[in-house]
């Protein structure tokens, strides 16, 4: 499918090259979508560039290219404003036509990614043995979301989670599996006796050296294979993955692996000798080191990649995973979607990557913080982190309340499923209509508002699109043509024609939360077309036409916030 940006570049290039025959090197037309809706449908400010580079006046050259173009089966002849700004405004006909196809074609007017590119995205990778926090709902989130987007889009896409199994906090946690563990309380809820214990060692450690190295020793052995250490990091790995299992499908999220941290044990080894041998690390302080000397940001900034008491960190790790991303699966790009604070990390590790010359494409989709009212980095009351799952439960139950207050007479069932869409749906969307580095304060009042650019709003909107049909009560057939006469027409069908152009969009820069503005502007579109042009009450084509917008707008809407993890309902 071709988006009417492209079509009016080529004919716009086509125009000014047939004034100068050749457009000077590196110059691109450029098309983008109006600011206003006075200056007609898309806009382009290469009539001004071009001129300042040719020395010409730019209104003159703008309309000299306006002269010269053919625009016919495109749009109308091209307004020229202010200092040269070329504005164009699509046919009737060829909007008409242009609705039709999206309608009838399955991705909505999503131009498939080419060439389409396997890429991994490791997210949200929790640490395990700790329950995750709200910071976790930004990586968890947002790498959904992208890993949606990039599937819609044609993409061979693999979700990974790089689960931090194999940390040092096994070392207090098996010390104090050994002398304080509950095993009812473990049955009952293993993370929360898992935090419990993981902090009463934490403590003890703080006040006494010796429970302190007692903990480095069972990590020590655990590292060394000792079986009983072996067999307790196991079962809490196994008992903490159930845990989180059960919360990222309550949220709709699946991951095609869960290759933690532990996975790669065995191949540390191996890659730093590898490296050694290579003369790509070498020896400093004990510790075996990468430098970077030739990157000014990186100068001083040397990566660890085995200690000098012998361990291995993080970094080997993820070195020995990007391995195994290239060798098994082939990777093409590899997304990380981890908070702005390990850049340094990532811009290690990518330029070890580029030195061991593998041939993969990676970037650190960094965001930033959730605060809470008080602008800080939000926690509880005695100062903890704020629980991942206690958000999500507590969202449910506002929303919960508010489906009790606004539609009474649902059945139980309903309610339930109303409040899980809407109480899971506005957390993701307050995170995903924010630009990704953005700190923001969570805020319930405003999540949840029917108001406003909110997930309630667009669910309502989609719940209003269904509603229409339920009311006709008759199977539709959608019509072959269709005829937008008035201006709340046009203005929809516009819009539902921008969910081509922007889709492929939100994976530069990876801004998902532009989707999110584009769904608000929809679902406004939506309501102002509403409200002018009546649906049930109108007839024949125009009747027909309508029906169709409002079946389209649907559909967006329904792909739209599926592309952001967010479920729709049929009512409210
Ligand atoms: N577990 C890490 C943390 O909690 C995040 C891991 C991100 N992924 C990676 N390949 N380093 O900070």
């Amino acid at each position: 499918m071709t988006l009417f940006p492209q079509l009016l570049q080529a004919r716009l290039t086509e125009a000014l090259t047939s004034l100068d025959a050749e457009l000077p090197e590196g110059f691109r037309v450029d098309v983008s979508q109006s600011t206003d809706a006075r200056f007609g449908d898309y806009q382009s400010n290469s009539a001004m560039v071009l001129a300042k580079r040719l020395k010409k006046n730019p209104r003159e050259l703008a309309q000299a290219a306006v002269d010269a173009g053919t625009w016919g089966g495109l749009c109308e002849p091209p307004e020229i404003a202010g200092p040269g700004f070329i504005n164009f405004t699509i046919s009737p006909k060829v909007l008409e036509g242009h609705t039709l196809s999206i309608f009838r074609d399955a991705h909505l007017g999503v131009p498939q990614a080419d060439p389409a590119e396997t890429v991994v995205i490791d997210f949200s990778a929790p640490n395990v043995a700790k329950p995750m926090h709200i910071g976790h709902i930004r990586s968890t989130f947002i790498g959904d979301a992208l890993s949606r987007i990039a599937r819609f889009l044609g993409h061979r896409v693999i979700t990974d989670n790089h689960i931090g199994d194999w940390g040092t906090q096994f070392g207090m946690i098996i010390y104090g599996w050994k002398k304080h563990l509950n095993k009812a309380a473990l049955q009952e809820d293993a993370i929360r006796e898992l935090l419990r214990i993981y902090r009463e060692v934490n403590s003890e450690a703080k006040a006494d050296e010796a429970i302190l190295q007692a903990c480095r020793d069972e990590l020590v052995n655990l590292q060394q294979g000792d079986p009983t250490n072996h067999a307790i990091w196991k079962e809490t790995v196994e008992l903490s993955l159930e845990q989180l299992r059960g919360v990222y499908d309550w949220l709709g999220i699946s991951f095609d692996h869960y290759l933690g941290e532990s996975f790669y044990n065995d191949q540390l080894g191996p890659l730093v000798d590898d490296l050694l041998e290579k003369g790509l690390a070498e020896e400093s302080d004990g510790a075996i080191c990468m430098f970077f000397r030739d990157i000014p940001a990186l100068e001083e900034k040397p990566a660890i990649i085995r200690k000098s008491d012998g361990g291995y960190n993080y970094a080997t790790t993820d070195l020995a995973t990007i391995d195994h991303r290239v060798a098994t699966w082939k990777a093409d790009q590899i997304w990380y979607v981890v908070g702005a604070p390990q850049q340094l990390h990532f811009q290690q590790i990518f330029e070890a990557t580029k030195r061991r010359g593998h041939d993969v494409r990676m970037t650190h989709v960094a965001h930033g913080s959730i605060l809470g009212k008080d602008r800080k980095l939000m926690k509880t009351r005695s100062g903890d982190n704020v629980q991942l799952l206690d958000v999500l439960q507590e969202a449910v139950e506002r929303a919960r309340k508010i489906i009790e207050e606004k539609n009474p007479t649902l059945s139980e069932d309903e309610k339930r499923d109303i409040a899980e869409a809407i109480g899971l749906g506005a957390v993701k969307y307050a995170e995903l209509s924010q630009h990704r580095m953005t700190d923001y304060i969570f805020s319930w009042d405003k999540m949840l508002s029917f108001q406003g650019n909110t997930a309630p709003y667009l669910i309502n909107a989609y719940v209003r699109t269904r509603s229409i049909f339920r009311k006709l009560g008759e199977e539709v057939s959608f019509p072959d043509t269709i005829t937008l006469e008035e201006d709340g027409e046009r203005t929809l069908a516009m819009k539902l024609s921008q969910f081509g152009e922007i889709v492929p969009d939100l994976l530069n820069d990876f801004r998902p939360n532009l989707l999110a503005n584009y769904l608000y502007e929809l679902a406004q579109s939506f309501h102002s077309f509403w409200e002018k042009c009546p649906v049930l009450k109108s007839e024949g084509a125009t009747r027909a036409s309508r029906l169709l917008l409002c079946e389209l707008t649907s559909r967006v809407l329904k792909q739209g916030l599926d592309l952001l993890g967010i479920r729709v309902t049929e009512r409210m």
